[in-house]
């Protein structure tokens, strides 16, 4: 149990990695996880411009043997690993009669299988920490249904039931596994997809109005639901998906 009298920041002592940590909600989480204390790596593709103090690694996550020589260089460099934020992503939209198989294969293998590369690479330092946690983000996505998201959403419905399974399997170690659920969230991501439409303020307002708090989420809103996932506080939490999506999956208000 923690002492209530402990005034140290929540994370000292502690590493966190933070996958796609150079934009968005992956850098307000590894700025975020800093603030309350960690050491943090933020590994990316493209790591440019990632700030101090974050530790910037570029990491593919769907290059195995990439990612196995990142994670050990992270340990050995920073001290081990303690907290894993499996945050890298990437979209795909379309029906089922859209998206070819490569592009399906693609979806998958960044959002799922690197979620599951990083963090079997990781396990033999989580296994050693005496706060390790696993934090994915899965979507809003899902656990509602979306138009025109066919790929992205199976990916996101497969984050969710990983995220359950890795929990029941590490509980025994002491680690926990959860994921957080955004709606739509402000990020660079949301920016591009908005830029590619015709009408970029009209979809934003249909996005906005398609949450009942009528806005999209905030990168830091997000960060903040995984900083409380990840923390050492969380300990009876694991095999949960907290949604951050200004009420989208929990009610519907009148129209
Ligand atoms: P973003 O596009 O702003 O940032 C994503 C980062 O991931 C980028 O820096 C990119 O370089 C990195 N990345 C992409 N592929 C990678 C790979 N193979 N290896 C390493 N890094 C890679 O996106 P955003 O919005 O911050 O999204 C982050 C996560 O949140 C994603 O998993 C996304 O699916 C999820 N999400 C986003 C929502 C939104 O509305 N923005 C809503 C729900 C979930």
């Amino acid at each position: 149990m923690s002492d209530p009298m402990d005034m140290r920041p929540e994370f000292e002592g502690l590493v966190a990695v933070v996958t796609g940590a150079a934009s968005g909600i992956g850098l307000a989480t590894a700025l975020e996880l800093a603030r309350r204390g960690a050491t943090v790596a933020a590994a990316d593709l493209n790591t440019t411009g990632v700030p101090e103090p974050l530790h910037a690694y570029e990491c593919d996550v769907s290059d195995g043997p990439g990612v196995t020589r990142t994670v050990e260089r992270i340990a050995r460099e920073l001290g081990g690993i303690d907290v894993l934020v499996n945050n890298a992503g990437i979209g795909a939209q379309g029906t089922v009669a859209d998206n070819d198989d490569q592009e399906w294969l693609r979806v998958l293998d960044v959002n799922v299988v690197g979620i599951a590369r990083m963090s079997a690479a990781a396990l033999p330092h989580l296994r050693r920490s005496r706060a390790a946690a696993i934090v994915n983000t899965a979507s809003i996505a899902a656990l509602v249904g979306l138009p025109r998201r066919a790929a992205y959403s199976a990916s996101k419905g497969a984050v969710l039931a990983l995220t359950r399974a890795m929990a029941a399997d590490h509980v025994g170690e002491g680690i926990r596994v959860n994921c957080v659920s955004p709606g739509t969230a402000d990020t660079p991501w949301v920016q591009r997809l908005l830029a590619r439409t015709d009408d970029p303020a009209g979809e934003l307002a249909r996005l906005s109005a398609r949450q009942p708090t009528g806005r999209l989420v905030t990168a830091d809103e997000v960060a903040q639901a995984i900083a409380y996932l990840a923390s050492p506080r969380s300990g009876s939490v694991t095999g949960i998906s907290l949604s951050v999506d200004g009420g989208m999956a929990g009610f519907q208000l009148p129209s």
